[in-house]
C-alpha cells in the first residue's frame, strides 16, 4: 500500500513538471481558465478568480468590446441603453454598484401612465374596473407560488392558469394593455409560456439615465483588466466555434479565424440563444441530459425602438399604452421627457416590444417599423403630428453573439431540472444569466452565474474528484440538496483517503 501511495506521488510530481513552462505573458494562448464571453458573467468570473489570486486565466469575447448585453450609444444627442435599461431587482449588486459610482437613476413610476386608443380616446379612467380585477388576480397568482414553494408535490402552472384562477380573463383591448404592461414587458414573453412558480417581481426597478450607461459598473467590476500588463488577458474580436472536451486534462478552444487556446478549465457564458442556436460546435457533443435543459429552457425576444421628434406631442405621463386589437402591437412607450427623465433633451419616445411582434419588427426594415409606429401615433394622437426624424431598432434576436434578449423560467422546467443548465460536463463550466436561479434574465444573474462558476472552478482546482456535477446525468432530474450532500460526503471520504495514504507514507 505505501509503495503504491509512493508512485502515485511521485507521478502527481511528475504531473506538475510535464505542464508546460508557459511565458507570463498569455502570448502561447494557454492559460488554466478559458472564460469565454466578456459580459456580466465573464467578467465577474475573471474578478473572482483575481480575488482568489489566480490571474491564470484568458476571457475570449467575439464583439469588439466586453460587456455583453449591456451597452449604451448616442442617438439624437441623448445617451441610450441599448440593453438593460433599468437597475433591479432592488436588493442586488447591480443596484449597490449603480449607487456606488453614483450613476443618475430614477424608481420607474407605473402609475404615472395614460392609455390612449386607436381613435384618440384618453381610456385610462376605463382601466379603474379591470384593475379591480387584475390586483386580486394578481395576489391569487402569488398564493398559489407561496403553495408551490411550500409543498414540492404542488405542480408548477403557467401564469396565464394562475391569473385565471384569480378571475382574470384578459378578451378586451384595454385588458391585454394592462396585462401586457405588467407581465409582458418584465418576462419578455406571454403568461402563457412564463411559470408562475419561479417568477416573481421585486421590489423598485430604478430606470438608468446616467450620461455613461449601465455598462459603467464593469468598471468597478473588472477595471483591473484596464491595467496593461493585463493586455493580454482579454481578446476581443475572437468568435468561438468550437469547444474540444475529449481530452481527459485539457480543453481546445477554436474561434473563427482559426486561433487556438487551450485551458485545463473553460467556463461558457454566451446567452442561452446562441447555444440553443447551436453556433458553437462541442465535440464531442454536449449529453443529452444537458442539452436537453438547455432547449426546454425559453430565450425571449425583446426590441427596443427608439424614435426622436422634432417637438413633443404627447402628455407628461412616464407611460403612453396603446391598448390594440393586435396583442403586443406597439403597446407601450416610454416618455423621455417625463418629470424626473430627461424634460429638456431632445424629444424622444422608447417603443418596448415584446415576443413575436419583437421577432416580427427585428426582421424588417426600420423604415417600416417607423411607418408602423407613425401610424399608431397618428391614431392616438391626431394626423398633425409630426413624423419621427430618427429611429434606432435593436437587433438582439438577430445578433448572431445573443439570438435573442434574456432568458425566462417556462413551465415546463422544474425547479430540480433547472440546476443541470448550470452544471459541467467534464472540464466545461456553464455560467451566463440563463444559470442563474432566482435571477435570471438580469444582469445581476449574470454577476451572480460569474462568481458561482469561478468559485466552483476554485473548488475543481484543489480537488478535481471533488468538482461539483449534476446528481442526475440522465433525462431524471433530483432535488439539487440531495446531490449537494452527496458531494461533500464524498470530498469528505476522499479526503479521509488523503490523510490515510499520507500517514501510511511516513509510517
Ligand atoms: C433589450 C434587453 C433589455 C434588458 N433589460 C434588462 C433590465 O432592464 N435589467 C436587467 O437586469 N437585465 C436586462 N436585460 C438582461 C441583461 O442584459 C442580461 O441578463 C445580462 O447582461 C447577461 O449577461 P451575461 O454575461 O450572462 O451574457 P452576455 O452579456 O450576453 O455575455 C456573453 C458574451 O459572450 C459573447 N459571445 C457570444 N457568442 C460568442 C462566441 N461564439 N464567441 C465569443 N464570444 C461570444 C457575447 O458577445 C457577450 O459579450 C436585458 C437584455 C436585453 C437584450
Ligand atoms: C502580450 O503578448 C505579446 C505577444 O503576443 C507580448 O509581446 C507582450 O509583451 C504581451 N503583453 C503583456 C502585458 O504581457
Ligand atoms: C458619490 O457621491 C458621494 C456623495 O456625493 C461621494 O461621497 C462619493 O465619493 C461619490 N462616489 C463616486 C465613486 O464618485
Amino acid at each position: 500500500m505505501a509503495v503504491r501511495a509512493r508512485v502515485a506521488l511521485l507521478l502527481a510530481i511528475l504531473g506538475v513538471l510535464a505542464c508546460p513552462v508557459r511565458g507570463a505573458d498569455y502570448s502561447d494562448n494557454e492559460a488554466r481558465v478559458l472564460i469565454l464571453g466578456g459580459g456580466a458573467a465573464g467578467l465577474q468570473a475573471a474578478r473572482t478568480l483575481h480575488d482568489a489570486g489566480v490571474d491564470d486565466f484568458i476571457i475570449i469575447e467575439a464583439a469588439d468590446r466586453v460587456g455583453g448585453r449591456v451597452a449604451n450609444t448616442q442617438f439624437a444627442n441623448m445617451n441610450v441603453e441599448l440593453g438593460p435599461t433599468w437597475a433591479l431587482p432592488e436588493v442586488s449588486r447591480t443596484v449597490d454598484l449603480v449607487r456606488q459610482l453614483n450613476l443618475s437613476h430614477r424608481a420607474s413610476d407605473y402609475d404615472s401612465l395614460v392609455f390612449r386608443a386607436d381613435n384618440g380616446a384618453d381610456v385610462t379612467d376605463q382601466t379603474d374596473p379591470l384593475y379591480e380585477v387584475f390586483g386580486p388576480a394578481k395576489e391569487k397568482l402569488g398564493l398559489l407560488r407561496d403553495q408551490m414553494k411550500a409543498d414540492s408535490d404542488i405542480p408548477d402552472m403557467s401564469q396565464r392558469s394562475a391569473l385565471r384562477v384569480g378571475g382574470w380573463i384578459p378578451d378586451t383591448a384595454l385588458h391585454r394593455a394592462i396585462e401586457w404592461f405588467d407581465f409582458d414587458i418584465t418576462f419578455g414573453d406571454t403568461p402563457e409560456t412564463t411559470s408562475t412558480k419561479e417568477t416573481e417581481f421585486i421590489g423598485e426597478e430604478y430606470w438608468m439615465t446616467d450620461a455613461r450607461g449601465l455598462k459603467e459598473i464593469f468598471g468597478a467590476v473588472a477595471g483591473f483588466l484596464d491595467a496593461p500588463e493585463y493586455a493580454n488577458h482579454t481578446r476581443l474580436n475572437q468568435d468561438v466555434a468550437s469547444i474540444d472536451y475529449q481530452n481527459d486534462i485539457s480543453v481546445v478552444v477554436t474561434t473563427r479565424d482559426g486561433t487556438r487556446y487551450i485551458g485545463e478549465y473553460v467556463l461558457v457564458t454566451f446567452s442561452l440563444g446562441v447555444l440553443q442556436h447551436d453556433l458553437v460546435d462541442f465535440v464531442p457533443d454536449l449529453p443529452e441530459w444537458k442539452d436537453v435543459e438547455i432547449n426546454k429552457f425559453q430565450m425571449t425576444a425583446y426590441t427596443l425602438v427608439y424614435l426622436s421628434f422634432p417637438s413633443k406631442f404627447w402628455g407628461d405621463e412616464e407611460w403612453i399604452l396603446h391598448p390594440s386589437d393586435r396583442r403586443g402591437y406597439y403597446p407601450g412607450f416610454f416618455n423621455f421627457q417625463a418629470a424626473g427623465f430627461y424634460p429638456n433633451g431632445t424629444p424622444l419616445l422608447l417603443a418596448l416590444i415584446t415576443g413575436d411582434e419583437a421577432r416580427r419588427v427585428e426582421a424588417q426594415p426600420s423604415a417600416d417599423t417607423k411607418a408602423e409606429i407613425e401610424a399608431v401615433l397618428r391614431g392616438m394622437y391626431g394626423d398633425a403630428i409630426p413624423q419621427a426624424d430618427g429611429i434606432l431598432v435593436t437587433d438582439w434576436n438577430q445578433n448572431p453573439y445573443t439570438k435573442g434578449a434574456f432568458s425566462n423560467f417556462p413551465v415546463e422546467v422544474t425547479t430540480e431540472c433547472f440546476d443541470k443548465l448550470q452544471s459541467r460536463v467534464h472540464r466545461v463550466f456553464f455560467g451566463g444569466e440563463a444559470t442563474s436561479y432566482g435571477y435570471f434574465g438580469t444582469v445581476d444573474g449574470g454577476l451572480r452565474s460569474g462568481e458561482r462558476e469561478a468559485d466552483k472552478i476554485l473548488e475543481c482546482m484543489e480537488d478535481f474528484k471533488a468538482c461539483p456535477i449534476a446528481v442526475t446525468q440522465s433525462l431524471e432530474c433530483e432535488e439539487a440538496g440531495s446531490s449537494a450532500n452527496g458531494l461533500r460526503l464524498n470530498a469528505f471520504l476522499a479526503n479521509i483517503m488523503l490523510g490515510l495514504i499520507l500517514i501510511m507514507l511516513y509510517v
